[in-house]
């Protein structure tokens, strides 16, 4: 069969893959547990849920704009100026299917084939298709220093005549790292300079940890005009935790919207009304349960952490946010997609390869989970690792012997 050229460089994402391997275990009756989780798991705000049967009730659920329906519009406008400062018109906002997807039609609005665009590593799974996708070409930006916190000098050194766009995603997928407000002012400094695209990628801004506060990009640029590059993306998946519901969005000049809202309305229209009438709900309702969700983050990632660090070989940095770190175990084995596969073969707990993420060597963990499945993850993996740990871990009534050394 003769696929296009794009289509036969296109991975499956190894995230949505690893999520059907463990409904297909879990389907099974295997104790498996997930650490390789991007969701929370907590409910919808109420005001969403309400909205959505509201909605359905009409027995009315049409078409809606290919930008968004107005109502998400405002409620997009009303965030904006909570959170960045900023009043924005409709024409500066869409929403789309997901952040994914307003990232998506953001760099097919900007990147043309060759060109190319630059983020740290280590970086979303995504983003490397994504340019493809665009026929473009994603140039990781790994911290020359060894930790998760790139400098400007990281991105400026891969800066050449085909550079594009840059994209931060502050705190970060996978290493929970929160980048520097100074990182952050300098980024736009240099890309307003440079007069290249710059995409935010804020979709844990609210997730994060130790009384710090969201950073806002947008308070460091100078051009606050049509003339700016500057995109910010958003959605209520993560801090609302709907992630099924799809719904993300953009804020940018009118005339990137503008473009963005042409892409959309051939690929996919609008999002379905009915899961943006379920945003307006959950950012127009109560906020105590983004807090809330917050605060049972921070508690689980001190847990997974203090356990990690007990764990003798494991290097890990503390994340500053999102649910996510990144530990370091080349100590037991270097090649990621090995230790992964031979975790969940050998101990069911389901981690991913930090090789997806551009860090060969270390695998993601995640703490959107309960305290439980944290605990006990992080001692089956102590188990499968640990050679002197005793010989035979009972999970329920079921023995596991090692077989391996
Ligand atoms: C860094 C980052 N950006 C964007 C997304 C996409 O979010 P959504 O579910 O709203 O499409 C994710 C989801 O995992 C993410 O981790």
């Amino acid at each position: 069969m003769s696929l296009s050229l794009i289509a036969k460089s296109i991975k499956p994402s190894p995230t949505l893959a690893l999520n059907e391997k463990f409904a297909i275990l879990k389907e099974k009756g295997d104790p498996v547990i997930h650490l390789g989780g991007g969701e929370p798991k907590t409910r919808m705000p109420m005001e969403a849920i309400l909205a959505t049967v509201a909605h359905v009730n009409t027995g009315e659920v049409r078409y809606a704009p290919a930008d968004g329906i107005p109502a998400l519009k405002q409620a997009i406008i009303r965030y904006t100026e909570e959170f960045y400062d900023r009043k924005v018109t409709p024409q500066h906002v869409i929403a789309s299917g997901g952040a994914k997807q307003a990232i998506m039609v953001a760099l097919q609005s900007i990147l043309n084939p060759q060109e190319e665009v630059i983020y740290p590593a280590p970086y979303w799974v995504s983003y490397p298709d994504m340019a493809k996708l665009c026929g473009a070409i994603g140039v990781p930006a790994l911290p020359e220093d060894g930790t998760f916190y790139p400098r400007l000098k990281d991105i400026e050194d891969r800066v050449g005549s085909y550079t594009r766009a840059v994209i931060i995603n502050s705190p970060n997928n996978p290493s929970g790292a929160m980048y520097s407000e100074e990182f952050i002012s300098d980024v736009v400094g240099f890309c307003e300079k440079k007069d290249i695209w710059l995409i935010m990628d804020d979709i844990y801004h609210r997730l994060i940890f130790d009384e710090r506060k969201p950073i806002n990009a947008l308070k460091y640029a100078k051009k606050q005009d049509e003339n700016s590059k500057l995109i910010i993306i958003n959605g209520v998946s993560k801090q609302y935790a709907m992630t099924g519901f799809r719904i993300g969005w953009a804020v940018g000049s009118k005339k990137v919207i503008e473009a963005m809202s042409n892409i959309q309305g051939h690929q996919t229209s609008g999002p379905s009304v009915l899961l943006q009438k379920a945003a307006v709900g959950a950012l127009m309702g109560l906020q105590s349960g983004v807090e809330s969700l917050r605060a049972t983050l921070e508690n689980n990632r001190n847990v997974m952490i203090d356990m990690l660090r007990s764990f003798e070989g494991i290097k890990v940095t503390k994340p500053d946010g999102t649910f996510y770190c990144l530990a370091d175990f080349r100590a037991y084995e270097k090649d990621s997609n090995k230790l992964s596969k031979f975790l969940i073969d050998k101990v069911q707990v389901l981690t991913v390869p930090g090789a997806e993420f551009g860090m060969e060597g270390f695998l993601r963990l995640s703490y959107c989970g309960t305290i439980k499945d944290i605990t006990e993850g992080i001692e089956r993996i102590k188990w499968a690792l640990d050679l002197n740990s005793p010989n035979e871990l009972y999970i329920g009534d079921r023995k596991l012997v090692r077989d391996w050394a």
